[in-house]
């Protein structure tokens, strides 16, 4: 990623990494110029009307108690419903569904792929908000129409700080330390525990660069599902073994004697399986059911000359946002390739073409032409766009 490139303003990648990134908040002035909200308030109603999209209405004072939260789909009739000011509507996922949105999320691409949540955003009213809170991840708040007032604290918030019984989790002691009123095209980078509150001056849109932590349940079971999904035959498996057992008084204590050589024992069989990086590949790029119905619906049957033809002509390739990409590199021979919660493992000469389809959601035609010189190669990415992975953008409706 070329310095150049990101909406950072005078930061560069380097000192925003080292010194901001999940450490402390950064207000970046006309981060993108010009800045063009992508979507209208109307758009989004129509939008949370969709059983595809996961949306949210927070009503601060007029649902049935304070900071409701309604999940979507939503009936039309209920916006004229809606009251004046103080109610927020938000919407999941929203690169998902709006290609402007996919390419916004290519800014912040400096972050590795892996990292990255979706694309949230929201609409409020005046006064509305969702209420002051804290997150567990990062997140950049780009303000894309009207004004928005942020309020952050870095205070350390226990749960006694939040109020009990609400639909959010709401902090009932909130001081702000810092506060500022963006603009169109102003962004507030949050790193994760820093509390904030943003309330809109008037109507009001904010884009949300959501960022993705698994927390260490998540990756332990992740972790041992795989273990548990291996076929294994009592053969390939250790048993527990006490060599020298010092003999003990009672017969009915676990002594920790005992209990150190089982935690041992399980200790080996999972950092041997840390070691193996396909488990968590697996796991990062799963998919949920709803992305791969709408992947489904791209598969083709192309032949591999079809594909290059389509490149020649200057076709621009464009990476499903429902598909999830990654790969490790194994020493210096092998890569493991991750697409959807599956691997496959591929020699490095395919190195260039799989950094391509990893790194962009709309990788340069001439750097594809110029790495398809081989069957191989042609092979793997026709596979890739029949399997609908990839698409030609004349084939989506909404390509900008
Ligand atoms: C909002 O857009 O109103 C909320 C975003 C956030 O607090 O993370
Ligand atoms: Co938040």
């Amino acid at each position: 990623m070329q310095n150049n490139t990101h909406p950072l303003g005078n930061i560069s990648l380097s000192v925003f990494l080292q010194e901001f990134w999940q450490q402390k908040p950064l207000l970046i002035r006309n981060a993108i110029e010009n800045f063009k909200c992508p979507i209208s308030a109307d758009e989004m109603a129509g939008l949370a009307c969709e059983p595809d999209v996961e949306s949210r209405i927070i009503l601060e004072h007029d649902g049935d108690h304070p900071w409701q939260c309604q999940h979507g789909p939503f009936d039309e009739s209920l916006f004229s419903k809606l009251p004046e000011t103080h109610w927020a509507l938000l919407l999941q996922s929203c690169n998902v569904y709006i290609a402007k949105f996919a390419k916004l999320l290519d800014q912040f691409r400096f972050i590795p792929n892996w990292r990255v949540d979706d694309v949230m955003v929201s609409y409020a009213p005046f006064g509305g908000s969702v209420g002051p809170h804290t997150d567990n991840y990062d997140v950049f708040l780009l303000q894309a129409q009207g004004k928005r007032r942020w309020e952050i604290s870095t205070h350390s918030y226990a749960e006694a700080d939040f109020y009990p019984d609400l639909d959010l989790k709401i902090l009932r002691s909130f001081k702000a330390e810092e506060s500022w009123e963006l603009e169109p095209g102003d962004m507030l980078y949050l790193p994760p525990g820093v509390a904030h509150h943003g309330i809109a001056l008037n109507d009001c849109i904010t884009i949300s660069i959501g960022f993705r932590a698994p927390n260490e349940y998540e990756l332990s079971t992740a972790l041992l599902d795989e273990v548990l999904s291996q076929q294994t035959t009592k053969n390939d498996l250790d048993f527990y073994r006490d060599p020298n057992f010092p003999l003990q008084d009672n017969p009915g204590e676990i002594s920790a004697w005992a209990l150190r050589r089982i935690n041992n024992m399980v200790n080996q069989t999972l950092s041997s399986r840390i070691q193996d990086s396909d488990w968590f590949g697996k796991y990062i790029t799963e998919t949920d059911e709803s992305t791969e119905t709408l992947e489904s619906k791209q598969v083709s049957n192309m032949t591999q000359q079809q594909c290059f033809q389509m490149l020649e002509q200057g076709q621009q390739l464009v990476r499903n946002e429902c598909s999830k990409l990654a790969f490790f590199r194994n020493g210096e021979d092998r890569i493991h390739f991750f697409c959807n919660g599956s691997v496959a493992y591929y020699p490095i000469d395919l190195l260039d073409l799989i950094r391509l389809v990893c790194n962009n959601r709309y990788p340069s035609i001439a750097s594809l032409i110029k790495v398809l010189d081989n069957n191989e190669r042609q092979l793997f990415l026709c596979n890739l766009i029949n399997l609908g992975h990839f698409y030609f953008e004349k084939d989506c409706n909404d390509s900008d």
